[in-house]
């Protein structure tokens, strides 16, 4: 059975390469606590390292922190040695029912195979008419340079008998399918676009590098080889690598809002 896929070896290197980028700070952040209000008592599931949590934190909401990751909260409480955090897997959360406002998810759901479980839990532990956000701070619009780059190496692998998906979640409909089957009613909030600018050569590097997650369970030898296909098809469809490219990427919100009771 596939597990939900913790980032332990992630701690020593996610900050510096999942930055919380300036439009994220800047609109994305007072999004969220336009859902959630000022006085929310908010529950991060896989709030990791505390991109997300800290400047919330700093804003003065009540937020307690969890992943299953030691090593990634390691690096939170570092940062913010105050955070209230607890060791736990969201599908199994250590609180009694009906304990918070929120419950929001960022960049989560595709690692975790039970999400359907976690789902539950986060409605056992939202008060009556709570709200889970899910956020994604980088989402493509339309066909982008990096949602192609990434389509041809998942197809390659594909091709060649590996499943290189995600262990979760794969598309935000089925997330919200499942919502509203528990009672939810799903709205969007779109917080900001931006241009996501990159190197193409720094790109593959975070591809051989196995920066990605979806990079961590591939055997070496056909890892290897995509890595060479991914280079030779980069190569040949954008020409030299050493170009720097500009995706239209956008911040959003999934605010699903269960019922009063
Ligand atoms: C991509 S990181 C996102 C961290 C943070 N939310 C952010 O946006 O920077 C995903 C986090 O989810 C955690 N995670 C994965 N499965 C989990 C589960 N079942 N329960 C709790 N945390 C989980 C990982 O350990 C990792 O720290």
């Amino acid at each position: 059975m596939k597990t939900s896929r913790s980032f332990d070896r992630a701690a020593g290197f996610y900050d510096q390469t999942r930055p919380l980028l300036e439009p994220i700070a800047t609109y994305g952040i007072p999004a969220i606590l336009d859902v959630i209000g000022p006085n929310a008592h908010l529950l991060e599931a896989g709030a990791g390292t505390g991109r997300m949590s800290i400047p919330l934190l700093e804003r003065g909401i009540d937020l307690v922190g969890c992943d299953l990751s030691s090593t990634m909260l390691a690096r939170f409480q570092e940062k913010f040695p105050s955070a209230p955090i607890v060791r736990a897997d969201a599908s199994l959360l250590p609180f009694p029912n009906a304990q918070f406002d929120a419950v929001m998810t960022v960049h989560v759901m595709h690692l975790v195979p039970s999400w359907r479980e976690v789902l539950r839990e986060f409605q056992r532990v939202l008060m009556p008419g709570g709200v889970y956000l899910n956020v994604r701070t980088w989402a493509s619009v339309g066909r982008s340079v990096a949602g192609q780059i990434r389509d041809f190496w998942r197809c390659w692998l594909s091709a060649n008998g590996v499943d290189g998906g995600s262990p979760g979640v794969r598309e935000d409909a089925d997330l919200q399918r499942e919502l509203v089957s528990l009672g939810a009613a799903i709205s969007e909030v779109e917080a900001v676009r931006f241009p996501d600018r990159f190197n193409l050569r720094e790109e593959l590097e975070r591809f051989e590098s196995r920066s990605y997650s979806e990079t961590w369970d591939i055997p070496d030898a056909i890892f290897d080889a995509s890595i060479k296909e991914l280079r030779a098809w980069v190569t040949h469809e954008y020409g030299e690598l050493d170009r720097d490219i500009e995706d239209e990427v956008r911040c959003v919100i999934y605010v699903a809002r269960f019922g009063a009771g």
